[in-house]
């Protein structure tokens, strides 16, 4: 039996978006209504990732180039000894090699309900040898061992850019969740003045509405695969409105994970918006006459 997390309501702030316990006790305090907590990856290091600009956003699509700034493991711990977050977290971790992913997941455990193992962050900083790259090989064994390592449901956050659907099959009895996605890319933005370009970092993962197309596809190609194993789907991937969270249940996933539409709002707004999100999604249920578990994966086609 797989072990699945019941969220109230199944919606999460995306992985590096508010990012840190001190910003979600914030929003708890103003009655933000998410089911749980997602803070910044944990890395095997400290890390400053790139100097600015590490975003831009040309209106259509956002890139960053951020390339995982990462506190010490130590900090996390202090951070998660004194947190009054009353909503459960889920933690998020990235390496280089499979124990990297161990050392941190046995270091961190006490203070998570699920695992999400990031192993599809596109960006890397400049010179440097992409963490995330060529990942495809390298995903079996990160994932494959962490059974023995953690009693909690392990969440692979798998990347649009690879080949996902070998990669899924390769860990589907090792999950409970699939993620999907991380950002699309890298890709490119220019000043046409300068003639340089934009960011630092030189590309970052694109991510917000415009990659919402691939991600659903992703989501549907992976539901194919995961329901048979009774393994579910979270979906990230420009989630804006709550239409995006019916469309993406249809599609498969249950769980829904808010980034990118997140960023240009204070405290008050995100409190505001995010509660409307699954209230207007539980009218839709009433109107269509449905149940959010008969919604997930109806796709007919
Ligand atoms: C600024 C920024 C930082 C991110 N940092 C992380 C990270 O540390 N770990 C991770 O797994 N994903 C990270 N992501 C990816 C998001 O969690 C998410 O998968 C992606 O942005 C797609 O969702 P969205 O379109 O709603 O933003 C980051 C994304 C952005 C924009």
């Amino acid at each position: 039996m797989n072990k699945h997390l019941t969220l109230n309501p199944p919606i999460v702030n995306a992985c590096g978006i508010l990012s840190y316990l001190d910003v979600f006790e914030r929003l708890e305090k103003t009655g933000a209504n998410f089911g749980a907590w997602v803070p910044k990856s944990i890395g095997p290091f400290e890390k400053q990732g790139n100097p600015n600009p590490t975003i831009y956003n040309d209106g259509n699509v956002m890139l960053n180039a951020f390339a995982l700034p990462t506190h010490s493991i130590q900090s996390w711990i202090n951070e998660f000894e004194n947190t009054k977050l009353k909503k459960p977290i889920i933690g998020s971790v990235w390496g280089t090699k499979p124990e990297d992913y161990q050392n941190i997941i046995k270091k961190v455990d006490k203070y998570v309900e699920a695992w999400e193992i990031n192993v599809s962050c596109p960006n890397k900083e400049v010179g440097e040898k992409s963490l995330m790259e060529s990942m495809t090989e390298k995903i079996k064994d990160i994932i494959t061992p962490l059974r023995n390592t953690t009693q909690k449901p392990i969440i692979a956050k798998l990347s649009p850019n690879e080949d996902y659907i070998t990669i899924t099959k390769s860990i589907i009895d090792h999950v409970d969740y699939v993620a999907c996605g991380n950002t699309l890319g890298p890709g490119l933005a220019i000043d046409i003045y300068s003639k340089k370009p934009i960011l630092a970092g030189f590309a970052g993962g694109m991510s917000g509405d415009a990659i919402k197309p691939k991600t659903m596809k992703m989501v549907n190609d992976i539901y194919k695969i995961a329901s048979k194993k009774d393994v579910k789907i979270i979906a990230y991937g420009g989630i804006s409105k709550w239409q995006d969270i019916v469309e993406y249940a249809i599609a498969g996933a249950s769980i829904f994970g808010v980034g990118t539409a997140l960023m240009h709002k204070d405290t008050e707004q995100i409190t505001e918006y995010i509660n409307k999100m699954w209230t207007s999604v539980e009218n839709y249920l009433k109107e269509e006459n449905t149940s959010f578990d008969k919604l997930v994966g109806c796709l007919d086609g």
